[in-house]
């Protein structure tokens, strides 16, 4: 297992990996980003090509290519070795339990059954209709390639003829979602249950989980004449979690990653038009209602949307499909006008300029809303007045964000001219109880007072070691607040009064592994253009640390006794109170020497 995991580290650069999710600057030796696992305003989040590793420290989260991925997709470690080992070709030795090995099965058994389509499309001449219709749609073999859109021939059993042919069972391929079984009427597969193929002459859309495994299959009818709905879809199976998957999330979450925001649209074909447009931050719901767990899925990577559904103003706010639920969710939510067409697709190909500029344009969702829903009453009317508040109060109560909603609420009574409070107690009476879809709780992070000073003094004496016995005589550990650092700092200082030098290897053999897994981590906040600094620098910024550092632990200590001496002067308590006043004096006359 862990050879497994070696040559996955071999093969693939964490570089790399973590540059597909987020954007990393040279800094020196390392790479830099902003922390992807928490908010940041600077970039605190630092890979190391030497060291394969990452960490970051604003939020203390670190590791190896692994830790990143399952915390970054949200899986567990088997999930991450699996990704990773697709990713890098990487063989799993070991074997999982039955029921993963049956979804591995249907899933490689999706793999290969569009290979097929995707070849037949590409080269069989009975695909010739499919290749023309793709030309007409204005796709490119590239986008082709890149989607491995595929064609299913005219057919009852090519499909299952040829999985057969890669021994997979009729059941595993009726599991996958790939055959039909006609049923008799007692619901039993009789003499008449012959299984046949579900797509037969269709042009085929594999679908994929955000981690990029096939799972299921839409299927475009070729001619509008043909037989069956225009889609044809995989049923919900083991592997196809309909309510679990977004149509392109796997190829468009770095760049939602990236840009900040996803583009939602409804469409398949809407997909391949937006990414061909170069916009691949595009993901689709395919026809259905946005289901709170898509809406999760999406909040891993970006917290803005942008829709792209059709422009059917009258029924904007009918056929909300789910966007109710993104604000719940707390999303910032804006809407692409799209002028003169009826879905992206159309307007790309009518000008490509005109979606960019449709994208840049995107308005306020609610303001969106209030325009749709305003334009065609008359203010002045009371009953107008009525209706508008009955349109957009109910709304108003699903918004997730309380300033936002505030926000919303000032301006429908401005618009109204009726009292901010009337509408305020109006809009109570909408808020149900609704089924709570908060965001992924991430509790905030705190960062210890002090944690970013200490760290960056105990990494500059990892590097310039000779300031140690300066510091040492200034600073005592207790006065770090951060107790990871204060102990390795303990435990350099022990170190230190035994060897007198501070050699990198012997100092981590000497550590402990809390803290030589520490002093490895700190060792990254350094590089060498620190080496660039003069001495003098050098020694300035450690004085400065180590004052500061001090000083935050005065100030702590100061505020702790004047809370103690309150509670002394409450009680009466007289000799407390001389003790704490004289020590408060202490300390204070400490800081004033700083
Ligand atoms: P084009 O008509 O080729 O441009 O396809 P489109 O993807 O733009 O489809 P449309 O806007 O008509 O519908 C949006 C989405 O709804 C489609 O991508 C499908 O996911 C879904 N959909 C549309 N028609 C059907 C259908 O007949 N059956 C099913 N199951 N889904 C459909
Ligand atoms: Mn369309």
């Amino acid at each position: 297992m862990s050879d497994t995991v070696n040559e996955i580290k071999q093969r693939l650069d964490i570089v790399d990996l973590i540059g597909e999710y987020v954007k990393l600057n040279p800094a020196g030796a390392n790479f830099k980003a902003l922390c992807p696992f928490h908010n940041e305003k600077t970039p605190s989040f630092i890979v190391s090509p030497e060291k394969q590793v990452w960490h970051c420290f604003g939020c203390a989260k670190g590791g190896d290519h692994f830790t990143f991925v399952q915390q970054m997709e949200g899986v567990e470690f088997p999930e991450a070795l699996r990704m990773l080992a697709t990713r890098t070709g990487v063989r799993l030795e070991y074997r999982d339990p039955e029921e993963h090995n049956y979804k591995t099965r249907l899933l490689d058994l999706c793999r290969h059954v569009a290979e097929r389509w995707h070849s037949l499309l590409l080269n069989d001449p009975a695909a010739q209709a499919a290749r023309d219709y793709l030309k007409q749609r204005q796709l490119s073999r590239e986008t082709i390639e890149e989607f491995c859109l595929g064609y299913a021939p005219d057919s009852w059993d090519d499909a299952i003829k040829f999985l057969q042919g890669k021994s997979f069972t009729l059941k595993e391929i009726f599991d996958a979602g790939i055959s039909i079984t006609r049923l008799d009427q007692s619901g039993q597969a009789g003499d008449k249950g012959k299984p046949y193929d579900r797509f037969r002459h269709r042009l085929i859309f594999p679908i994929r989980d955000v981690h990029g495994n096939i799972v299921g299959f839409t299927a475009r009818k070729l001619r509008e004449e043909d037989t069956g709905g225009k889609y044809v879809n995989s049923p919900q199976t083991s592997i196809y979690n309909k309510s679990q998957v977004l149509y392109n999330l796997s190829l468009a979450k770095a760049e939602i990653k990236r840009l900040g925001y996803a583009i939602l649209v409804e469409g398949n074909m809407d997909v391949l038009a937006v990414y061909q447009a170069g916009t691949k931050n595009v993901v689709a719901v395919s026809g259905t209602a946005l289901t709170g767990e898509q809406i999760k899925l999406m909040g891993r990577y970006a917290q803005n949307v942008m829709v792209a559904f059709d422009a059917d103003v009258a029924g904007v706010t009918a056929n909300l499909r789910g966007i109710d639920l993104l604000w719940q969710a707390g999303f910032n939510v804006k809407v692409i006008k799209l002028f003169g067409a009826k879905d992206p697709d159309e307007l790309i190909r009518k000008n490509p300029e005109d979606w960019k500029k449709a994208i840049r344009e995107a308005k306020n969702f609610m303001d969106y809303v209030f325009s749709v829903t305003l334009e065609p009453l008359d203010l002045k009317r009371v009953d107008h007045k009525k209706l508008a508040a009955k349109k957009l109060l109910p709304l108003l109560a699903k918004l997730g964000d309380a300033v936002e909603r505030a926000h919303y609420l000032k301006k429908l009574a401005e618009i109204l001219s009726v009292p901010e409070e009337t509408l305020a107690k109006a809009i109570l009476k909408f808020e149900e109880k609704k089924p709570s879809l908060k965001k992924t709780e991430t509790p905030p992070i705190t960062i210890e007072p002090g944690r970013a000073v200490a760290e960056h003094l105990l990494a500059l004496l990892i590097k310039f070691p000779k300031e140690l016995e300066l510091v040492m005589q200034r600073l005592k550990p207790e006065m770090i607040g951060f107790s990871p650092a204060k102990l390795l700092y303990s435990q350099l200082i022990i170190y230190y009064n035994k060897d007198r030098h501070l050699a990198e290897k012997e100092v981590l053999a000497a550590l402990n592994a809390e803290s030589a897994d520490y002093f490895n981590q700190l060792g990254l906040l350094i590089d060498e253009t620190a080496f660039n600094d003069t001495p003098d620098l050098l020694h300035h910024e450690i004085i400065q640390a180590t004052g500061r550092l001090k000083e935050l632990y005065l100030k702590g200590r100061l505020k702790e006794l004047s809370v103690s001496l309150a509670l002394a002067e409450k009680q009466k308590n007289e000799t407390e109170v001389t003790s704490l006043t004289e020590e408060i004096s202490r300390f204070n006359s400490q800081l004033g020497e700083l």
